[in-house]
């Protein structure tokens, strides 16, 4: 990897990992949720850096992919378990971390998801499968009494692009890719006292477009307009400037321009914690970007 490219994932690490320390501070019961996230996603906006993704904001039995809502009414409560996974770029060169701020008594199943992040890093080096990194974190989740994720892993990071093979399990699969020099990717154990496997929600806040066609409906191709200073990263709803976007936004993914994320969850009163840092992979470990 050249310096330069090597510099900018490192520059991008230290700020996510600053924005995303300031930004877990606002986050107490009473608090509403539009006000703290759009705090955050502007703290991450500057002159030199960019949103990757919408913040993702993910509570209780949530795992992923949900945020406020334009109006979202929403106020975080004494007891709940926020997962907050911040995504930022420098020049196209992406940051991707998560953690998770424990509004009740739930240390044990955070340290869980912490703790098998630390595992899985230190396993990193080239010429190691990513098959030993989700041994590395099943076996530790397991044997802190709850379950990993089974269908939700880390993933390979590029420029402009926040999804790309390798996959990195949270649980124990026979080989998989094998770790080279200068990959970068992220890491995200989820420890969950439910089922181990997530689900689609109805609910769907963020999106993302992954083609280009022509399209008669007015709306929709002022959606298409809106993002494309995304460059085909993912966007919320609520940074649409229509604020009933929801026809323009079905006809996109019919059409199969736009593909929705919808909230992933375990089981309805399951609790869900998460880490996520990323990482390169260098001659003999790694650097952690985001630490
Ligand atoms: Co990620």
């Amino acid at each position: 990897m050249e310096d330069e490219i090597f510099d900018k994932y490192c520059q991008a690490g230290a700020f996510a990992a600053s924005v995303i320390r300031k930004g877990a501070t606002e986050i107490r019961p009473g608090a509403p949720y539009l006000e703290v996230i759009e705090f955050i996603e502007d703290l991450a906006t500057s002159d030199e850096s960019g949103l990757a993704f919408p913040l993702n904001v993910s509570l209780n039995e949530d795992a992923a992919h949900d945020t406020a809502s334009a109006g979202d009414e929403r106020v975080f409560a004494a007891g709940d378990l926020v997962k907050l996974d911040l995504g930022v770029h420098f020049d196209g060169y992406i940051a991707d971390t998560a953690i998770t701020i424990d509004l009740g008594n739930n240390g044990l199943l955070v340290d869980a998801s912490r703790e098998a992040l630390n595992r899985a890093i230190e396993k990193v080096r080239p010429g190691v499968t990513v098959g030993a990194l989700g041994y590395a974190i099943q076996t530790e989740i397991e044997s802190r009494g709850y379950r990993p994720i089974a269908n939700l892993t880390g993933h390979g990071l590029d420029r402009f692009v926040v999804h790309k093979p390798p996959n990195i399990p949270n649980i124990a699969i026979q080989g998989g890719a094998v770790l080279e020099e200068g990959m970068v990717f992220a890491i995200e154990p989820f420890a969950t006292t439910g089922s181990g496997h997530v689900s689609e929600k109805k609910r769907v806040e963020i999106f993302q477009q992954i083609s280009q066609k022509p399209v008669r409906l007015a709306t929709a191709r002022k959606v298409l307009e809106a993002v494309k200073e995304r460059q085909g990263m993912p966007f919320a709803k609520r940074w649409l400037p229509d604020s009933k976007p929801e026809i323009a936004l079905t006809t996109l993914i019919r059409s199969g321009m736009v593909h929705a994320y919808p909230v992933l969850s375990d089981i309805p009163g399951s609790l869900v914690s998460q880490h996520e840092h990323t990482i390169i992979v260098t001659e003999d470990h790694c650097v952690v970007t985001t630490a």
